[in-house]
């Protein structure tokens, strides 16, 4: 008689849109959170017991003493983002755990979410919705000298990381004439420098004396942890705009908020905060901050194709080979 495998486990995290749970359903024994109910620690050392994959997101907190209570089973973290900061990558490759990502599918539209940013900031979006929505405020008509922003055509725009994300924002900045700058970890080559007519800054400290905006297009990793820390910060003109879609351990937002509240930095635009979902209220309360809840890659489309790669990874990974997206450490 031949054996009837059964179906590997794969316990996934949070809601995923339909299609990509429909598709995980035909090929998996899998574990969905249809109710999207955040999982305690508890509650995934639980499921990790029987799972053979698991697909955490940004929310979960995949670290040392969690990897201790995988089942030996567990072999492959298959994470639904593209940064692993969640996930303790040297404990996981100790254990012989493969870690997977979603790298690219949501390039363009993190880079969207950016570019509305560095837009919206020196233009003071925040403040003519909040007036305008304010019942107690009366707009009292249009006159020249009111609600003045800031130009951003010819200003220089400062990213920090040029992967994809960063050259995809660069792309879109250079279209609204914006100079750019950059600082990496390595020079991109000659023919991406000469497309974006970007200028390679080997010092981020000089690089940050010198912008207009800076955007934060880095992972999070320890070596970036407070990469804009209180010193770096105050490098900064105080007619500087600072963007961040990355990650908002890269900043130290207390100090951020400190700044900003001080008048020397001029505003920012935050998508992702240092204690999500706590946010310094500061910030909140600031009518020079836009504050968006980790909105940038939420497209139904991007959801989708991180979906597909996750399965991909699941799929290949399961048929014996090296998945497309497997992380290593060293490349953060
Ligand atoms: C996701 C992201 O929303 O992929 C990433 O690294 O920051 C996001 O755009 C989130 O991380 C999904 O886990």
């Amino acid at each position: 008689m031949p054996t009837v495998l059964k179906k590997p486990v794969v316990v996934v995290t949070r809601k995923l849109p339909d299609a990509v749970e429909t598709r995980m359903r035909e090929l998996f024994d899998a574990r969905l959170n249809v109710e999207d109910k955040p999982m305690s620690q508890a509650e995934l050392a639980e499921a990790a017991k029987t799972a053979h994959v698991l697909v955490p997101t940004v929310t979960d907190r995949i670290d040392r003493s969690l990897i201790s209570q995988f089942g030996p089973q567990l072999k492959l973290i298959a994470n639904f983002g593209t940064g692993v900061d969640n996930v303790d990558l040297d404990t996981a490759r100790v254990r012989g755990i493969i870690v997977t990502n979603t790298p690219g599918v949501l390039t363009e539209d993190t880079a969207d979410m950016t570019m509305a940013l560095i837009l919206a900031v020196p233009r003071r979006l925040a403040e003519g919705t909040a007036l305008l929505k304010d019942t107690r405020r009366h707009w009292t008509g249009w006159s020249p000298t009111w609600m003045l922003g800031h130009r951003i055509f010819g200003k220089r725009l400062g990213i920090i990381g040029m992967g994809r994300i960063g050259q995809a924002v660069a792309r879109r900045a250079k279209a609204f004439g914006l100079q750019i700058h950059y600082h990496n970890r390595r020079r991109v080559s000659e023919e991406i420098e000469q497309e974006l007519e970007a200028t390679y800054w080997d010092s981020l400290d000089q690089m940050l004396a010198r912008m207009d905006i800076v955007s934060v297009n880095c992972p999070h990793t320890p070596a970036t942890y407070h990469l804009l820390s209180a010193r770096r910060l105050k490098l900064l003109k105080p007619s500087a705009y600072i963007v961040n879609t990355a990650r908002g351990e890269v900043i130290d937002e207390n100090e951020l908020a400190r700044m900003i509240e001080a008048g020397a930095i001029a505003g920012a635009g935050l998508d992702v905060f240092e204690h999500e979902p706590a946010i310094n209220p500061k910030l909140l309360a600031s009518d020079r901050v836009v504050a968006l809840p980790h909105m940038g890659s939420a497209t139904m489309e991007g959801r989708i194709d991180m979906g597909e790669k996750v399965i991909i990874n699941i799929k290949t990974f399961l048929d014996g080979h090296n998945p497309p997206d497997r992380v290593h450490a060293a490349m953060f």
